[in-house]
């Protein structure tokens, strides 16, 4: 059973690290999907999207249940059931899945209904159902190691209809020459201002981002700051792995401009016949 990603500091000579030590016993520590964190994670969540676009369009060529897979507060199950889909959406954060049943509270009651939640680990599950889709988008599949990744693999497979269609993301460097350690400003929906590190060296095997209020109160409250580290799975080793877990690449669409630090690509899988 995997559990979620605790909170892991960033390297030490990073920019990341020195705004934790200047805020002190002030900064909170907390990963991107827990009680602290999911509530910035989902202030920055947009819908319309390249990423949604794209799946929402892949799913298009037949109807039928979807399964949204690390749905988190449901990025794209909203917008899945606004088009008239049924969606199972499955995450594993308690905290992630409370934010998705408070959104689908706020829409009409047609669109909640063909709406079903479950909390589960993407590694190993048992609907005790199939569908013609499954999703993982959001490059979700980064937070699993090399087991979780197998157990996915073997319950995408025990859900998928005899077509049926499994969408993934991953995302790669996709600048030669960027620097290690990358840092934005942010502006979530409720209007804050948020910092945005990154730390991935060219050819590392994981990467470190961090997330933390940009203009934290001058006075002594405390601070979150999200930090997770992810595992990097290129393109090549990720589709030896589906092809030998049982899973054909039918189509490979780039999703971001070429050279762009965060390459993405939408891999559109289906069962070995
Ligand atoms: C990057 S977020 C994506 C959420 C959503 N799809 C979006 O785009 O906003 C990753 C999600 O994966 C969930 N997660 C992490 N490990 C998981 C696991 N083993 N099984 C299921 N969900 C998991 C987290 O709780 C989080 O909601």
């Amino acid at each position: 059973m995997t559990t979620l990603a605790p909170p892991t500091l960033p390297a030490p000579q990073t920019l990341a690290a020195r705004r934790i030590a200047e805020l002190g016993p002030r900064a909170r520590l907390c990963g991107l999907y827990d009680a602290l964190g999911a509530p910035l994670y989902q202030d920055l969540t947009t819908y319309d999207d390249y990423e949604t676009r794209a799946l929402l369009a892949g799913v298009r060529a037949a109807g039928g249940p979807v399964l949204d897979l690390a749905a988190g507060a449901g990025r794209f199950t909203l917008p899945l059931l606004a088009v008239g889909r049924e969606v199972t959406a499955l995450d594993l954060s308690a905290d992630m899945l409370d934010l998705l049943r408070a959104e689908l509270a706020k829409v009409p009651a047609r669109m909640r209904e063909r709406c079903t939640v479950v909390q589960a680990d993407m590694s190993g599950f048992d609907l005790g159902r199939r569908f013609p889709y499954v999703l993982l988008g959001t490059t979700s599949l980064s937070l699993l190691d090399a087991d979780g990744r197998a157990g996915l693999y073997h319950s995408v497979l025990s859900h998928l209809t005899d077509r049926g269609t499994f969408l993934l993301t991953v995302m790669e460097r996709g600048d030669t020459d960027g620097p290690d350690e990358t840092a934005e400003r942010l502006t979530g929906v409720g209007g804050t201002r948020y910092e945005f590190h990154e730390h991935w060296p060219a050819g590392a095997a994981g990467r470190t981002v961090t997330l933390l209020p940009a203009d934290p109160p001058p006075d002594d409250s405390p601070v979150p700051v999200c930090t997770d580290h992810v595992a990097v799975v290129d393109l090549p080793r990720l589709e030896t792995e589906l092809l030998a877990a049982g899973l054909t690449v039918v189509s490979r669409q780039l999703l971001t401009q070429p050279g762009e630090r965060h390459r993405v690509t939408l891999l559109t899988t289906e069962a070995l016949r």
